[in-house]
């Protein structure tokens, strides 16, 4: 039995007269790993943006997890982002300056928690990542898979059911880019957690389980 998990009808965004995302409409199962291709400017970003619920469509509807993601009120959907969405993106977006293990654990400051449990749990999720000895460095002293690592334990931190990533090997060189695909497979296995990635690279593409191409604010 499939279960969606994502559920996207007839999606429109359009910045002033320009139609960026025009009438998508799209499903991912749970636990699926989808990949969205395209060239730059065919409106990746934009749909991603969209799905992820981090802006609103000027039309069409989105059910996210269970949740319609655009009736819901902005506080709402903060709440809702922390318990079920991950993100990651291309230029990592880590805080320069808190180190590795407070970069992981800053999605856990809003619970009410023992500043050593939170230490725990972002120190246990780097060391899953090989990086247990780069707990206090800060972003500028790691590389750029380092730094990828370091947000993809930030993204996990919260046991989502959903990762949204934006290219994010886009900024690594090819075998970086590869072990940073490894570890997103080994995690969309072993945690049956769904991602949806979008890469312009074909060849990490074609590892997902399927792909979406967009061309022009269509999927094809
Ligand atoms: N906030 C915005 N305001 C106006 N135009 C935008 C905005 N965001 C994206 N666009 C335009 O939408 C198109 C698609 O952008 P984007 O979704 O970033 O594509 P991709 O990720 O595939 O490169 C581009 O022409 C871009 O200039
Ligand atoms: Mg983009």
């Amino acid at each position: 039995m499939n279960n969606p998990i994502l559920v996207a009808a007839n999606l429109q965004k359009s910045f002033a007269d320009l139609a960026v995302v025009k009438n998508v409409s799209l499903s991912l199962d749970e636990g699926e790993f989808v990949s969205l291709v395209g060239k730059s400017g065919s409106g990746k970003t934009t749909l991603l943006s969209l799905l992820s619920s981090l802006e609103l469509p000027t039309s069409g509807t989105v059910s996210l997890c269970g949740k319609d993601i655009i009736k819901a009120s902005e506080s709402e959907l903060a709440l809702f982002r922390r318990a079920n969405i991950g993100f990651i993106f291309q230029s990592f977006h880590l805080i320069p300056t808190l180190t590795a293990w407070e970069n992981v654990a800053a999605p856990l400051f809003p619970e009410p928690m023992e500043q050593r449990i939170r230490r725990e749990r972002a120190v246990k999720l780097l060391e899953e990542m090989q990086l247990g000895h780069r707990l206090e460095h800060l972003p500028s002293a790691l590389s750029g898979g380092e730094k990828q690592r370091v947000a993809i334990a930030r993204a996990l931190i919260n046991n989502p059911r959903i990762i949204f990533a934006d290219e994010p090997t886009g900024n690594l060189d090819s075998q970086t880019g590869q072990s940073i695909m490894e570890t997103l497979h080994k995690v969309n296995k072993e945690q049956k957690l769904t991602i949806l990635m979008v890469t312009h690279d074909n060849e990490l593409a074609g590892n997902a389980d399927r792909t979406l191409t967009m061309q022009d604010g269509v999927i094809q």
